[in-house]
């Protein structure tokens, strides 16, 4: 039993919703901040469009929210195994530098719903919307730029993600990090092949 799929509405999020809704809260301040406050001006030039599932029997309240944009993956900016095995995925016929995408940028389960599987159905609707054959672009990955935060991580991993650097370190240096300076890393990025679907 799906509870988003029967229990609430799918909207994207817009002005109009938010006054009409109680100020959603995941816990993240920055997220909290980024949907209550820029989710529409981004969609409003283009960056980023929001979603959102409300609950059907208090349609004020929002039980997820989230953001997608078009990604790639840039192949020649991963470590040399790391692209031979990108490369690997596909079929070789006419080689690309970046492989399509769609970027989840914000995630957000409401507290009162956190850790009821409410993350992980969001992660499949998004899944099913881009496998999709109406999908009207080619879209192999989805990615993530994940909360560098053991919990987060593991939900994505469990969802079927995988780093797309094999070490902190490894990304550190592959997104401008120096070798002298300590590793910090508030995300690490990761991805979903959509091709998996097809086994589903
Ligand atoms: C991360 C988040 C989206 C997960 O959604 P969710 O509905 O709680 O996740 P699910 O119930 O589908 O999956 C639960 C799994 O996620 C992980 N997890 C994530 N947050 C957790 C938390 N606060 N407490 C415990 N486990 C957590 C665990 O691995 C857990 O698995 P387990 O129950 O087997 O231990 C949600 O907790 C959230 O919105 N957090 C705040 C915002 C955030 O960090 N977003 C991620 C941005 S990249």
């Amino acid at each position: 039993m799906s509870f988003l799929l029967e229990q609430c509405q799918f909207f994207e999020l817009t002005d109009n919703l938010l006054d009409n809704c109680q100020p959603f809260t995941c816990g993240n301040d920055d997220l909290d901040d980024f949907f209550r406050n820029d989710a529409t001006r981004y969609a409003y030039f283009l960056m980023g469009k929001s979603y959102c599932f409300r609950l059907m029997s208090d349609n004020t309240k929002i039980v997820c929210a989230f953001t997608l944009s078009n990604d790639s993956i840039r192949i020649y900016d991963l470590p040399r195994s790391r692209r031979d095995y990108m490369k690997s995925l596909t079929h070789h016929e006419k080689p690309l530098k970046r492989y399509p995408g769609v970027l989840i940028g914000r995630l957000g389960v409401g507290k009162g719903f956190i850790q009821q599987g409410i993350g992980s159905e969001t992660l499949d609707f998004i899944k099913g919307w881009f496998y999709s054959s109406t999908n009207k672009t080619g879209c192999r990955f989805i990615i993530v730029d994940a909360v560098n935060d053991p919990l987060v991580l593991s939900f994505y991993k469990k969802n079927g993600f995988l780093p797309l650097f094999s070490t902190e370190e490894q990304e550190f240096i592959y997104t401008g990090g120096k070798r002298d300076q300590p590793i910090s890393l508030s995300t690490r990025l990761m991805y979903y092949d959509l091709l998996q679907m097809r086994s589903h």
